[in-house]
C-alpha cells in the first residue's frame, strides 16, 4: 500500500501529541512532533546565548543546530548535536521563548525541510503534528485534522500535565502563545481549507483517537 500521510494541527492543549502518537501506534505509522523540533532549536539558541529578540541574529544561526527526531510513536526521541534534549525542551523557559524563534522565516524554512524529508522517508506513512502541517509543510497530506478545544479545557489539560501548575497562569500563557503563533506572518497556526475540524472539549482522549483512526481508515 502507498504510505499514508496524516497532518494534525491545532493550538496547544487540544491533545495533539497524545492523539497523534496513539493513532500512529495503532496504525503502524511513524510519528513526528514538530513542536519538539521548534523547541529543540530554541533550546540551542538559549544555550548559545543568541539574542532571541533580534530576528536577524536568530536567522543567522538558523542552520547551526543538528536536530534529529526519532519517529517511533512508542518511543519518540529528539537530539541536538547528539545530546538528548527530550526533557530540556519542556522547561518553562523554552516554552515561553519558542514562539519568537518559530516566527523567524529562516528557522521555519530549515525545520520544514527536515519535516518533509522525514515524511518522505516513512515507509508505511506518518502522523505529523504541529501548527502548519496541513497548510504549508504537507499540503498534499491524505488526511488533515484540525483539533480545537475551549481555552478552559486546554488550560486544565496542560496544568494536569504540569502537576499542580496554577490554572489561571497556565491559561494566560497558553493564550499568549496561541495568539503569537496565529498572528505571525510566516505560516501561522491555521486550519487548512480541506482539514476536518474536531472539537475535543467534550470528548475523551479515547474518543478522539477512535475518531481519527476511523478517518484514516476511510482514506486507505
Ligand atoms: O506543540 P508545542 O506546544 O510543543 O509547540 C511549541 C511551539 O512550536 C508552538 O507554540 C509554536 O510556536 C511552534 N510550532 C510551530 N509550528 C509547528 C509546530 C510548533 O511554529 N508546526
Amino acid at each position: 500500500a502507498k504510505p499514508v500521510i496524516v497532518a494534525i494541527d491545532g493550538p496547544s492543549g487540544t491533545g495533539k501529541s497524545s492523539t497523534s502518537k496513539a493513532v500512529a501506534a495503532q496504525l503502524g505509522l511513524s510519528y513526528l512532533d514538530t513542536g519538539a523540533q521548534y523547541r529543540a532549536i530554541t533550546w540551542w539558541m538559549v544555550n548559545n546565548g543568541i539574542d532571541l529578540t533580534d530576528p536577524t541574529a536568530v536567522a543567522a544561526v538558523a542552520g547551526k543546530a543538528d536536530i534529529v527526531s526519532g519517529t517511533d510513536p512508542a518511543a519518540p526521541t529528539i537530539t541536538v548535536d547528539g545530546v538528548d534534549v527530550a526533557a530540556a525542551i519542556r522547561t518553562q523557559e523554552v516554552t515561553s521563548k519558542v514562539s519568537a524563534v518559530s516566527a523567524v522565516p529562516e528557522v521555519r524554512a530549515r525545520i520544514t525541510e527536515l519535516q518533509r524529508s522525514l515524511a518522505a522517508r516513512a515507509e508505511r506513512g506518518i502522523v505529523v503534528e504541529g501548527r502548519d502541517i496541513g497548510t504549508t509543510v504537507l499540503p498534499d497530506a491524505d488526511l488533515k485534522i484540525f483539533l480545537t478545544a475551549s481555552p478552559e479545557a486546554r488550560a486544565a489539560r496542560r496544568s494536569g500535565e504540569l502537576k499542580g501548575a496554577d490554572l489561571h497562569a497556565t491559561r494566560e500563557a497558553l493564550i499568549k502563545r496561541d495568539t503569537a503563533d496565529s498572528s505571525r506572518k510566516t505560516s501561522p497556526l491555521a486550519k487548512a481549507d480541506d482539514a476536518v475540524e474536531v472539537d475535543t472539549t467534550e470528548l475523551t482522549l479515547a474518543q478522539v483517537i477512535e475518531c481519527v483512526v476511523t478517518l484514516v481508515e476511510e482514506k486507505r
